[in-house]
């Protein structure tokens, strides 16, 4: 069984991180075998969250989103494993989420788009782009966390 380094950018956002969710959010990604390999709590500024958000500028949802994501600091994540970017959005549950599944994050704390507590990275190619935007490399760690091969 190999390993691979696949890596996703996840936010808790402000509502999640007001909320007390952190805890519960990571823990879902620790006991599903996820790698946590960077966190930090940031209040980045309108600009860095226009510019994690540029593909939606034109959206009548975009001043909401970006005032919301500004409102207090978020919890910036890097997982590490095996298809973490594909799981990590199952973890999430379905961007609105009324359509979420009960046992999925958004499914079990959230009823408002609009305050949907965490952001998931939804392709490798956007995964790579995120981390570079959200994290500097050395902020970034490396470790082998068992002796099993299949646990990461
Ligand atoms: S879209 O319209 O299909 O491009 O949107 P989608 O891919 O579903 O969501 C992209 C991000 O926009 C957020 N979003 C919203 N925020 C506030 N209000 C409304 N109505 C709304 N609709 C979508 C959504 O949560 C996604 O943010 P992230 O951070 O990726 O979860």
């Amino acid at each position: 069984m190999s390993l691979t380094t696949e890596r996703t950018f996840i936010a808790i956002k402000p509502d999640g991180v007001q909320r007390g969710l952190i805890g519960p959010i990571i823990t879902r990604f620790e006991q599903r075998g996820f790698k946590l390999i960077a966190i930090k709590l940031v209040t980045p500024g309108k600009e860095h969250l226009e510019k994690h958000y540029a593909d939606l500028a034109g959206k009548p949802f975009f001043p909401g989103l970006i005032e919301y994501m500004n409102s207090g600091p978020i919890c910036a994540m890097i997982w590490e494993g095996r298809e973490v970017v594909k799981t990590g959005r199952i973890l999430l549950g379905a961007t609105n989420p009324l359509a979420s599944a009960p046992g999925t994050i958004r499914g079990d704390y959230a009823i408002d788009v609009g305050r949907n507590v965490c952001h998931g990275s939804d392709a490798v190619e956007s995964a790579e782009k995120e981390i570079a935007l959200w994290f500097q490399e050395s902020e970034i760690t490396s470790y082998k966390a068992s002796q099993f091969d299949w646990v990461y």
